[in-house]
């Protein structure tokens, strides 16, 4: 059960299985009281409102980051293509429209910072240590090693990293994100503590 979940959660368009938005909460919920989370990978807000409902009683915040164009697999023609969001004005996809009215539906426009901007770009500036990181963006080993590099140096000691889209098999999926968990188990500065779907939730030591 947790306090304010639209009742609609389920229609908002997203890839997480409501398990995983549960292990979000619940990591989210104990991290935010020493910190703000930083998710890389908002699209179209799904995740966001999980986290942004645990920030809420520590009136901590969430830094929702995402360009808003898409990773590979949401540009035209490819599999997860959704017609819905693509700008044809422009030519891009943009999925930033929908986040903001499904944050603002959730009521967590107070909580939610939005960061419209690449993982690389945004993290070139950043000062600000982070209770919780959830890795959730591009999966093509060059971006997600780029996130894992770019933002795991701002999380705090008991910190929590959060990767989604686990998958040890390669024929369930991509491999990227399991390369980037296997690459923080052996560096030696985190623990897993929980695994939900394909979510895992790791510790810094
Ligand atoms: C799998 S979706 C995120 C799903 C979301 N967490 C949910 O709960 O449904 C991946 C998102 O990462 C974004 N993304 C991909 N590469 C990125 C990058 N280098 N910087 C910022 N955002 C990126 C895409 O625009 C896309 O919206």
């Amino acid at each position: 059960m947790i306090p304010g979940l639209p009742t609609n959660i389920d229609q908002i368009k997203g890839f997480l299985s409501a398990g995983e938005g549960q292990a979000l909460y619940d990591n989210a919920l104990q991290a935010s009281q020493s910190g703000p989370v930083l998710e890389i990978g908002s699209y179209c807000g799904k995740s966001t409102i999980y986290l942004g409902l645990a920030c809420r009683p520590n009136n901590s915040s969430v830094f929702a980051l995402d360009h808003h164009r898409g990773s590979e697999e949401h540009q035209p023609g490819e599999f997860f293509h959704d017609p819905d969001l693509y700008d044809a004005t422009q030519g891009v996809l943009d999925s930033f429209r929908e986040f903001r009215r499904n944050v603002t539906s959730a009521g967590l426009d107070d909580v939610v910072v939005p960061v419209v901007a690449g993982s690389e770009s945004a993290a070139r500036q950043w000062q600000t240590p982070l209770a919780m990181v959830f890795i959730d963006g591009g999966h093509s080993l060059a971006t997600a090693l780029t996130d894992y590099r770019c933002w795991v140096p701002h999380l705090q000691r008991g910190g929590v990293l959060a990767i989604h889209d686990l998958f040890e098999d390669a024929y369930e999926g991509g491999q990227a994100p399991y390369a980037v968990f296997r690459l923080a188990m052996a560096s030696g500065l985190f623990e897993e503590v929980q695994r939900v779907d394909s979510l895992g939730i790791l510790r810094r030591l």
